[in-house]
């Protein structure tokens, strides 16, 4: 049985559409006027128990709102969703026993009080029975290391402090599920790689079911297995991380040293590679560089024929690192509907 499942989950808000100026601003007075944005399109989506899964996508794409349809904080417009077996909005109070949120932007410790004080809060609010919270608290604090941060006031922590406390918080009262929106934005590599082992401990020892939301490659690589990617409120790839190289990195590039200056390079090339998927990204004195489609031409293909038209002497292959790969997806230089490269080694 999953432990999360939504089921062609949709959201759209309702947003006032103003003219500019105050002549617009009268006139949505008078008749205003609405446009629905849908930020979340129908979205199918199932998490076993004990699973982790980076939701990614470029900013703007509906993750925030896919997370908040998860924890009851949004009623869908259309589609089902449940939790634990429960619909998240209709049962907000038994679904947040089932779920912790950490959101990177804000915080759920109050502000003025001690740590330790916002903890024993949150245990009451949840409703946590003393000998479970004090069993819980000592291991979180042992494996957070947050000792010395009990009795400092939310609003005295650095960044990468803030986090761990917000991370214990989230896990007080032992739910099953942790959803995570940008965790470690703006944290440094040291609290990062601390904020990974603490997931990964948790997901280990305790079974914990992940969803994380990150722009951190790294995260994701370390942390799930499995990512879902999303554009404008729908799942465009859901799949192993490591297929993504292998699905989109199909744009491969050459690097050529020659052995000689040769006059015109593009005109000594155009028929070796005229009407391939081959093109000259860079040529400089004795230095060539090329794009090519590894789906349509094999680099020895391509090397090969490249040998009849120029002197080279050093070749370099650069196959895209899954970090290039995602950042073209976002910025929509490579397309999310590519065929699988059937062919790739
Ligand atoms: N409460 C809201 N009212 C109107 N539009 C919203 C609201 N919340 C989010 N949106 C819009 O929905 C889209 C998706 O937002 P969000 O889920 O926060 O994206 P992401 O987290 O992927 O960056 C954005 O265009 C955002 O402006
Ligand atoms: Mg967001």
């Amino acid at each position: 049985m999953p432990i999360i499942e939504a089921r062609n989950l949709t959201k759209r808000f309702h947003r006032p559409v103003k003219a500019p100026g105050a002549a617009g601003a009268l006139r949505h007075l008078i008749r205003p006027t609405y446009t629905d944005f849908t930020a979340v399109d129908g979205i199918s989506l199932s998490l076993e128990p004990g699973e982790s899964v980076a939701y990614v996508g470029p900013n703007g794409a509906g993750k925030s709102t896919t997370v908040k349809l998860l924890t009851g904080i949004l009623v869908p417009t259309a589609g089902e969703v449940r939790v634990c077996g429960l619909v998240p909005f209709a049962n907000r109070i038994a679904n947040a026993k089932n779920i912790g949120v950490v959101f990177g932007q804000r915080t759920q410790l109050m502000w003025d009080i001690p740590v330790v004080e916002a903890f024993r809060l949150l245990g009451d609010i949840y409703e946590v029975p003393d000998d479970r919270y004090k069993q819980t608290m000592a291991e979180l604090v042992e494996v957070l290391d947050l000792e010395p941060l009990l009795p400092v006031p939310a609003r005295q922590l650095s960044l990468g402090q803030r986090m761990r406390c917000d991370l214990a918080a989230a896990l007080i009262h032992a739910p099953p599920v942790l959803y995570l929106d940008e965790p470690t934005i703006g944290l440094d590599v040291a609290v990062k790689a601390r904020f990974r082992e603490f997931i990964t401990y948790m997901h280990e020892r305790r079974g914990l079911t992940v969803m994380l939301t990150s722009h951190d490659l790294g995260d994701i690589e370390e942390l799930c297995p499995r990512m879902v990617m999303i554009d404008r409120g729908q799942i465009v790839y859901d799949g192993p991380f490591a297929e993504v190289t292998r699905r989109f990195g199909y744009e491969r590039q050459l690097h050529l040293t020659l052995s000689a200056p040769v006059p015109d390079v593009p005109a000594a090339l155009a028929p070796v590679i005229g009407g391939r998927a081959a093109r000259i990204t860079d040529a400089a004195e004795q230095q060539l560089s090329l794009t090519f489609d590894g789906r349509a031409i094999t680099s020895g293909e391509l090397i090969r024929d490249l040998a009849t038209a120029l002197p080279i002497a050093d070749i370099r292959l650069v196959e895209p690192t899954a970090e290039s790969i995602i950042r073209k997806l976002y910025q929509g230089e490579l397309r999310f509907d590519a065929q699988p490269a059937e062919t790739a080694p």
